[in-house]
This record gives C-alpha cells, sequence and structure tokens, in this order.
C-alpha cells in the first residue's frame, strides 16, 4: 500500500510475544499472540495530516479459523476485522480498514477477541485513504 511500515515487533505488546520462526516476516520478526482473549499489540503512528487513512495489517493464519482482531485507533471504539486462514504460518497476507487518524501521534491496538488469540502479524502499514494520487501521510 505504499506507506511507513510500523514493524509489530517494535510495538507494544501485551499477552504477546516477538517470534521469527515462520518465514516470510518483514523487519526482524513478528508477533504471535498468546492463544486468548485479550492480548493486544499497540503501535505508535504518526500522520501529517487529520483525516481518513487506510490501516493495513499484514498477518499469517495457519489454521482454518478465523482469528479476528478488535481494532482501536486512540482509544475509541473498535472495530472488528476478520483474519482469516492464509494456507500456512508462513504464508503472509494483507487486510486493511480505513481509520481517521489525528495529526500528529495516534494510538492503534489489535486486540484478539476470540480464544484462540489473533493470527501472528507481521507489521502495520499506515497509507492513504485511497490509492493512488499523491501519497500524504
Ligand atoms: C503455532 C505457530 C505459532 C502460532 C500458534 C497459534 O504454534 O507455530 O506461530 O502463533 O500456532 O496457534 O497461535
Amino acid at each position: 500500500p505504499g506507506g511507513p511500515d510500523y514493524q509489530a515487533e517494535d510495538a507494544t505488546l501485551s499477552q504477546a510475544s516477538v517470534a521469527s520462526n515462520h518465514a516470510g516476516f518483514t523487519g526482524s520478526g513478528f508477533v504471535d499472540y498468546v492463544n486468548t482473549v485479550g492480548g493486544y499489540v499497540e503501535w505508535t503512528v504518526t500522520a501529517a495530516t487529520a483525516g481518513a487513512h487506510t490501516l493495513t495489517f499484514r498477518y499469517a493464519n495457519g489454521t482454518t479459523a478465523n482469528r479476528p482482531l478488535a481494532v482501536a485507533v486512540n482509544g475509541a471504539a473498535a472495530v472488528s476485522r476478520d483474519f482469516p486462514g492464509t494456507g500456512a504460518w508462513s504464508t503472509w497476507a494483507d487486510v486493511s480498514l480505513t481509520a481517521t487518524l489525528n495529526a500528529g501521534a495516534n494510538t492503534v491496538r489489535a486486540t484478539a477477541t476470540a480464544a484462540s488469540g489473533g493470527p501472528n502479524l507481521d507489521r502495520l502499514t499506515v497509507g492513504p485513504a485511497s490509492g493512488g494520487g499523491s501519497f500524504v501521510v
């Protein structure tokens, strides 16, 4: 999606840990949620301008069951997104959503809501609200 990448392994983690035992991640590793409800990955991301942005999560889910995450920006009400199976823990895919960011620093927290925990998360990319045109984050 073209925008700043924020590695999951550099984020603030709760009930989740950094791992590197499945190939294909970017950066130095990925985050493996504990298999329980409530673990989270929280990034602080910077936007140059206030308004709608695209948040893209790169993940892997080697099971056949959905691993939904509740995504909250700046502590506001979370929106849920599905993270379905990708076929293997070493096969990575993207899930995107549109969120309103403030100019400057913003928190993005992705919390596991299923008993199986979240998917493995590689990174968050912050991009413009829709593809094309000039890129301003
Ligand atoms: C396996 C896999 C982990 C994954 C875990 C899970 O243990 O190796 O990377 O996080 O399953 O079910 O969450």
